[in-house]
This record gives structure tokens, C-alpha cells and sequence, in this order.
């Protein structure tokens, strides 16, 4: 977009305008749309914007920690839901109930804490092909604004609903947000939920997220993918020491893409493979085998669910 300037000042304006001098609720996720709608949102009504994070239990390692330390300034509200989140998702296989149930919770979560606030108006960091994916029932997003809100804003602000992710990407930058944030990944609003195929245990969901520090940890500085991730793809047998061990199958993948509708998988060195492997299957004893994704999108998605 070569005309980040003028977007960033009309935006700022159209806020302005829209919210009316009230309270603006914002979910914070921390990831670079939702930060760049936060501080587009934080120039337009300063301190009448209530930035809320939800923390699912379903977040990346360290990333909550990350979120209160980047966005302290901005008053963000951090929401511990974890227990809420795994309890409602409890035996539930069905990728897409899973979701629902995720967005459900979410929103019921996010609504008592608006409404505790008083807000009338809602931001959301909603970008262009997330419209475009929902409108074609690929899939439903989790973004606020396609679920049912029993809340009542008057209003839902979506700053970035024309814009492609690398085009946040350059607004995250001319608005001086940190380079980790303007270059983060994206991650998916269900989280490492939709990195375990069938249902969550609390387990699983400890064994993905250790398993995709590992991964982002070799990849992301030498790569810098698209996506790079961990999932849990089944059980399948191992041996360990003189054991069988019936452990979890930890699919790696890591993907170019210029807007997530397409992507191809990254030749990786076998060297880089081997350490995942190895740094995988060692500090992780649940893991009994690691494998590497070559397929790209379509046919296959890049989440696992
Ligand atoms: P897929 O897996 O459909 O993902 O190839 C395309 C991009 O979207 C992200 N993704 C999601 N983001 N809610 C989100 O906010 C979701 O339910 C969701 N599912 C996938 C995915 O990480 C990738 O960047």
C-alpha cells in the first residue's frame, strides 16, 4: 500500500468520528491486526479505549507474559480464562463445534468484561480476507463480529476491513509498533487448539505449545516464514529406553504465503529438521515422532483443523 501516511490519518479521523468522544472496547490479542488497530484506535480516543485480553489457555509459550510488558501502557485488561476454555471444550473432536465453542466463550468473556466497563462501541482488528474466507464458508473466523453478541454496542469499528495482511504489516511499521509485532506470524484466534487434531486435554495443549516454542524457536529469525508451527496430529507407537511408548505424532510446518489464501512449504536444511526433531523428542517424553509437512495450500490448509 503506498499510501500508508493518508490511511493511518483518515483512519485516525474515521475513529474520531465514529466513536464520538465514548468508551471503545478493543480485544487485544496481540497479534499485528489487532495491535494496529489498538494504537491506531489509542491516537483517535486515547484513554476512552479499553483494550481487553482474553487469555484463552490456548496461547503460545511466554506470549500472555509478552502482551502485558508490550501493551502495559496502552491500560491493557488481561483476562485469565484458561480453566473456562478447556473445561467448556472438554471431549469435543469436531473441528469446526470446536471453534464455536472457542468464539462462544470468547465473546461471553469479552462481553462481561466490556460490560463492566460501560463501552458502547467495539474496534476490531477484522482484515480483508477474513471477510473473504468467512463470506465463503471456508471456515468461521473468530473474529467479534461474526458471532453473536447479546451485548449491545452500538457500533462495531473495523479499521483494516480493506486491507491485506502485509499491509497492516507496513502500517504496524510507519506507526513505529516493534518490529516483533509488525513481523509476528500470524496465530490463529482459536489458538493452538486448531494444532491438535481432536480433542483437547490439557495435556495436548501443553505438548503443542512446547513443541511450537521449539519449532519458532529454529525457524522464524533463520527463515522468516509466513507461518511456522507445531501440531499434534495423532498417537502413534515409539520406544523409548527399553519401552514402547504410545506417543503424540508432532507434525512441523513452515509456509510462504502473501495473504494465508495460498501457501508453499519452505525447504528446510536437514540439519534444521534434525535439531527440531531432536530438541522435540527429548524434552518433550509424551512425543514418540516428528514429521515434516511438504504440502501446500491448497491442498491443504496451513492450521491443522
Ligand atoms: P488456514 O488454516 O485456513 O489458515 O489455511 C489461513 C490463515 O488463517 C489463520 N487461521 C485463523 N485465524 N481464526 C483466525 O483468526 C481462525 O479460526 C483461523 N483459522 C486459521 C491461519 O493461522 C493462517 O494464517
Amino acid at each position: 500500500m503506498v499510501k500508508v501516511e493518508k490511511f493511518i490519518t483518515e483512519s485516525i479521523r474515521r475513529i474520531q468520528e465514529e466513536a464520538g468522544g465514548e468508551h471503545a472496547v478493543i480485544a487485544l490479542s496481540g497479534g499485528v491486526d489487532s495491535s494496529v488497530c489498538a494504537e491506531l484506535a489509542s491516537r483517535a480516543i486515547g484513554d476512552k479505549l479499553i483494550p481487553i485480553y482474553v487469555d484463552t489457555g490456548l496461547m503460545r509459550k511466554g506470549e500472555t507474559a509478552r502482551i502485558k510488558e508490550i501493551f502495559g501502557h496502552l491500560g491493557v485488561r488481561i483476562i485469565d480464562a484458561g480453566e473456562e476454555f478447556i473445561s467448556a471444550l472438554a471431549g469435543e473432536s469436531d473441528p469446526e463445534k470446536k471453534r464455536k465453542i472457542i468464539g462462544e466463550k470468547f465473546i461471553r468473556i469479552f462481553e462481561r468484561e466490556a460490560r463492566a466497563t460501560g463501552a458502547r462501541y467495539l474496534l476490531q482488528g477484522t482484515i480483508y480476507p477474513d471477510c473473504i474466507e468467512s463470506e465463503g464458508g471456508i471456515k468461521s473466523h473468530h473474529n467479534v463480529g461474526g458471532m453473536p453478541l447479546s451485548i449491545e454496542f452500538s457500533k462495531v469499528i473495523e479499521p483494516l476491513r480493506e486491507l491485506y495482511k502485509d499491509e497492516v504489516r507496513d502500517v504496524a511499521e510507519a506507526l513505529g509498533l516493534p518490529g516483533e509485532i509488525a513481523h509476528r506470524m500470524p496465530f490463529p484466534g482459536p489458538g493452538l487448539s486448531v494444532r491438535v487434531v481432536g480433542a483437547i486435554t490439557r495435556e495436548a495443549i501443553e505438548v503443542v505449545r512446547e513443541a511450537n516454542a521449539i519449532v519458532e524457536d529454529v525457524l522464524v529469525e533463520k527463515y522468516r516464514p509466513w507461518q511456522c508451527l507445531a501440531a499434534l496430529v495423532g498417537l502413534g507407537t515409539g520406544v523409548k529406553g527399553d519401552n514402547r511408548l504410545h506417543g503424540w505424532i508432532v507434525a512441523v510446518r513452515a509456509v510462504n504465503s502473501r495473504d494465508g489464501m495460498t501457501a508453499d512449504p519452505i525447504e528446510i536444511t536437514w540439519e534444521d529438521l534434525a535439531e527440531i526433531q531432536g530438541r522435540i523428542t527429548s524434552t518433550i517424553p509424551a512425543v514418540s515422532r516428528v514429521v515434516y509437512d511438504i504440502t501446500p495450500k491448497p491442498p491443504a490448509t496451513i492450521e491443522y483443523e
